[in-house]
């Protein structure tokens, strides 16, 4: 493979779609993961991988800006084709989403537009919705928004928990994100301003997967 398919990750947590993307690493390559939690159980992961990691503390920055600032240059250092965040609770600034346009996407766990932010699963159980599921993203300056790429939707059912629903989703994105991760890089999936543009097979094998798609 050539350099085109290195990918850092940001995380700050405990890293389970750092892991599905590592263990599905074909037509791409993790190749550094960043965090601004020393704790963060990707870490671990990332370690375990033999993955080059990155250490961005907000205690060592003397403002949020100089912080935020501090995680562009760690990221511009891996010189990568792609930056996935995965469970990065640090919203990125303007610069950083104009340096990475169409290079910058996210995963979040809900169907968006609807319920951006935390406690998604609660919040789709509260709201009675029938469906649930995972949207990735390229990022703007917003909190889970930017152009959609795709969404995988699970059921929700009558017994559901957030911790049972939480259980099904998770389980959808550790698919749907390895697969958008590799046809980004392959070129299959594209930013063209703030519309997102699909190789043709795109559309069909995103039906086949389960996926919903926005051309
Ligand atoms: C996932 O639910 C992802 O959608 C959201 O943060 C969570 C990260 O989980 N952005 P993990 O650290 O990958 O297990």
């Amino acid at each position: 493979m050539t350099n085109e398919g290195k990918v850092t990750v940001l995380l700050s947590g405990r890293g389970s779609n750092l892991k599905a993307l590592i263990q599905q690493q074909r037509g791409y390559r993790i190749h550094h993961v960043i965090t601004d939690k020393a704790d963060a159980g990707g870490l671990t992961i990332a370690r375990e991988a033999n993955i080059s990691t990155t250490v961005v503390r907000r205690e060592e920055f003397p403002s949020l800006a100089t912080f935020k600032a501090g995680i562009l240059s760690a990221v511009e250092a891996t010189n990568p084709h792609l930056v996935a965040l995965a469970g990065f609770m640090v919203v990125v600034p303007q610069e950083f989403v104009a340096r990475f346009h169409g290079k910058l996407i996210n995963i979040h766990p809900s169907l968006l537009p609807h319920f951006p932010g935390l406690n998604t699963h609660a919040r789709a159980i509260e709201a009675q919705h029938q469906e649930h599921g995972c949207t990735v993203h390229f990022v703007d300056t917003g909190v889970d928004t930017g152009p959609f790429i795709a969404q995988a939707r699970v059921p929700l059912l009558a017994d559901d928990t957030p911790e049972t629903l939480a259980a099904r989703v998770i389980t959808r994105e550790h698919t749907l994100y390895p697969w958008i991760v590799r046809n980004i890089i392959e070129g299959a999936i594209r930013l063209d301003e703030r519309t997102v543009r699909y190789a043709p097979h795109i559309i069909a094998e995103a039906r086949t997967l389960g996926y919903t798609t926005f051309e």
